[in-house]
């Protein structure tokens, strides 16, 4: 039974489709709820076991509502997929803090709260499995990515400190990074030339969502025993 946060589109759309392939349960949040709508009714299509309610990661609420969902359908929580995630970047002497406001509010705020959601009904199955999507933005630094790099690696080591924390055997941590992947990520890019540039990097060169959703289906599907931290996924062309 896995819930997945930003599961509208692209990344979180993929991995709901692939995770319902091999036969999970999953549990759907995002904003959009036309777009959960319409893939829920795709893999019941296909014989999958689906939930679905509009997600807000930036309210707690909301991640306490979906957790709900998800054991109240389906009697338990395996993995939380927290994959929601904005890129309004620029260069921080543009001075977008309104910008840098709502990356650290969806991007880290949001991931603490599907955390705070989950740990509780972990516990109590001494079972569960946290995986976020990071990037490979947090590994090579670059121009225009600072703040929302920053974002990211904020998550990774919160995850990794909750690792170190969480050492009986019954909660695992992964931090999926990805580099370019094809989905409408530079669609919150509200720099007209950087988004044209990343939209172009995108369409030349960048991963199927699919790839990233079979890394995210690896990791879940170890043993109990075996913990996958960290998967790095990016185009073989990328620098
Ligand atoms: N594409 C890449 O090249 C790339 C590379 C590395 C990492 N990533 C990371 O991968 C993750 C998924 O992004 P993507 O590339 O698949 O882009 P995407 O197609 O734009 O998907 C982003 C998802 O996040 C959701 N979202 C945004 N704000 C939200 C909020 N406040 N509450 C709930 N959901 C919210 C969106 O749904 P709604 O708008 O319906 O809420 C959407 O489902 C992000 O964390 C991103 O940083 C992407």
């Amino acid at each position: 039974m896995v819930a997945i946060t930003g599961a509208s589109s692209g990344i979180g759309e993929a991995t709901a489709r692939e995770l319902a392939a091999r036969g999970a349960a999953v549990v759907l949040g995002a904003r959009r709820e036309d777009r959960l709508e319409r893939l829920a009714a795709d893999l019941r299509a296909a014989g999958g076991r689906v939930a679905h309610r509009p997600t807000d990661v930036t309210r707690r609420e909301d991640l306490t509502a979906l957790v709900d969902l998800a054991v109240g359908e389906f009697g338990r929580l395996d993995v939380l997929v927290g994959n929601a995630g904005i890129s309004t970047i620029s260069p921080v002497a543009d001075l977008d803090v309104e910008g840098w406001s709502q990356m650290i509010d969806v991007n880290v705020r949001g991931v603490l709260h599907g955390i705070a959601a989950a740990l509780p009904v972990f516990r109590a199955q001494r079972r569960g499995h946290l995986v976020t999507t990071v990037s490979t933005a947090g590994l090579k630094i670059s121009p225009t990515m600072a703040v929302y790099a920053g974002t990211k690696n904020a998550v990774r080591t919160i995850l990794e400190g909750l690792r170190q924390e969480s050492t009986e055997g019954w909660l695992r941590t992964t931090s999926i990074s990805p580099g370019y992947v094809r989905t409408e990520l530079a669609a919150s890019i509200t720099d007209p030339a950087l988004r044209t540039r990343i939209e172009q990097n995108t369409a030349s060169l960048a991963l199927d969502p699919a790839a990233v959703a079979r890394a995210i289906a690896f990791a879940i599907e170890q043993p109990q025993d075996v913990e996958i931290g960290d998967i790095t996924i990016r185009p073989s062309a990328q620098d």
